[in-house]
């Protein structure tokens, strides 16, 4: 094991997002988002549950900077609700003061105490009336403008403080999820959308592609207009997991591979998404691939698992590969979490580091990384708190983290936890938890959870203990 440390100014924090943390949905000027409407859906979520009140963060945001200073972060990463600072959400609505200053109370809060600002734009909530008005991010050419227009206001209203900007939070959860299997918001199950190769869904990609040009607007528009004077840097948030091969056959190893290009940093779709999807994937225009390309200063990547892959898969949206947790030879990856599609294991994260950079070559920002405890939410406080599977997780992960770092060479700029506090997790509500922070729902109580300090003191002697 290796006795290097990270550097001194490693970035590290935890991470939230606004609809699963805020609450108080109809107050200061707030204006419904999609999440608001889906959320009142029967059957949608897990436990018939919203963001209504959530972990009432905004109230309590001085409570929860407080807690972020006592866990001894540098950095926290969290999202600006678009319909508090813009109601309505387009061009022409009237901008709410009150949204404003909310946000720019927590963040003139945070460096105050030290801790750097990491600001997504989109989390997932769009606000309801853009949805209403044109069908949100179906309509490419109104979406991009009004993402724009909201981006700006962002840039205008923060950028003297707030030096690292996010677009866009998993672009594929907002796509696949929303428009493809309807399981998030709005909802929508495309046209004749099953999941399965062979499908002929259309919605996933217009909504994708809708997103991929947004983010490349906005990033433009901050590039050229912001950045020389503000002296911030923006990015994207992607999600992936890596992929380990079943076995070593040819195929397998094929299949690992081919889940990882993506058109942000291209500039064009990937050949083997160009032959599953065929004329359904949009094109590029010229002037698109120009704006895309290269519009990330930084990988933003979103990861929590490893996946066992093998050819033959029959779901669409995961490039249709077979995904498992086990291998030809029978082993496991590692101690299994409260949603199907989580396991700990620390190598895969180390060698999803290393393809990323190798690929890509851009310092790596790990947005979030995280764990449910299996069946947390049927434990006590006092049981809860005690998550060894979670301290085992995060163990794994950093020391993953600094081998890359360390031994690998490669550029990991920052680590955010997911997350903060248990929080709402969209589809499942509050049945799965994944804060450091223990949330008593009822009183709205935090408790903080071994795994907090397993993360303090880890990070706080630079990773170099594990
Ligand atoms: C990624 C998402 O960005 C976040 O909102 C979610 O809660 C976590 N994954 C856990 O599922």
């Amino acid at each position: 094991m290796t006795d290097k440390k990270l550097p001194k100014d490693f970035t590290w924090g935890f991470a939230t997002a606004s609809y699963q943390i805020e609450g108080s949905y109809n107050e200061g000027g707030r204006a419904p988002s999609i999440w608001d409407t889906f959320t009142r859906i029967p059957g949608k979520i897990a436990d018939g549950s919203s963001g209504d009140v959530a972990t009432d963060s905004y109230k309590r945001w001085k409570e929860d900077v407080a807690l972020l200073k006592s866990y001894g972060v540098n950095s926290y990463r969290f999202s600006l609700s678009w319909s508090r600072i813009i109601p309505l959400g387009g061009r022409g609505d009237k901008v709410n003061p009150e949204g404003i200053a909310f946000y720019r109370g927590i963040i003139e809060e945070l460096v105050k105490n030290g801790i750097t600002p990491y600001l997504t734009l989109y989390h997932w909530d769009l606000p309801q009336e853009l949805h209403d008005r044109y069908g949100g991010w179906l309509n490419k050419d109104e979406i991009v403008k009004d993402f724009v227009n909201y981006a700006k206001i962002c840039y205008e209203a923060f950028g003297d403080i707030v030096k690292h900007w996010i677009t866009f939070n998993e672009p594929w959860c907002i796509s696949v999820l929303g428009y493809g299997k309807g399981v998030f918001a709005p909802g929508r199950t495309s046209d004749r959308a099953r999941s399965s190769v062979g499908d002929t869904a259309t919605e996933p990609y217009i909504v994708g592609h809708s997103v991929i040009i947004a983010h490349g607007y906005a990033v433009k528009l901050y590039r050229s207009e912001y950045q020389s004077a503000q002296k911030g840097t923006i990015g994207i948030t992607l999600d992936s997991s890596w992929f380990e091969p079943y076995d070593n056959s040819k195929e397998n190893i094929a299949v690992a591979q081919r889940a990882f290009d993506h058109p942000i940093y291209l500039g064009y779709y990937p050949e083997a998404l160009k032959k599953m999807i065929g004329n359904r994937l949009p094109e590029f225009t010229p002037e698109e691939i120009a704006v895309v390309k290269g519009s990330s200063d930084f990988f933003g990547l979103n990861t929590y698992t490893t996946h066992v892959v093998q050819e033959g898969g029959d779901d669409e949206f995961n490039g249709g590969v077979k995904q498992s947790h086990k291998r030809a030879d029978g082993t496991e990856l590692g101690t299994q979490a409260d949603v199907s599609w989580l396991q700990t294991y620390g190598p895969g994260f180390r060698k999803l580091l290393g393809y990323i950079y190798k690929k890509y070559g851009k310092p790596i920002y790990v947005t979030e990384s995280g764990f449910a405890v299996k069946d947390e939410n049927k434990k006590t406080v006092e049981e809860a708190i005690n998550d060894t599977d979670r301290v085992e997780y995060y163990h794994d992960y950093t020391k993953g983290m600094l081998e890359a770092v360390t031994e690998d060479g490669v550029d990991v700029r920052g680590y955010f936890a997911w997350s903060l506090l248990d929080n709402f997790e969209w589809a499942e509500g509050y049945k799965i938890r994944f804060g450091v922070t223990y949330v008593d729902y009822e009183t709205q109580k935090r408790y903080p959870k071994q795994s907090s300090k397993f993360l303090t003191e880890a990070l706080r002697v630079g990773l170099g203990s594990n």
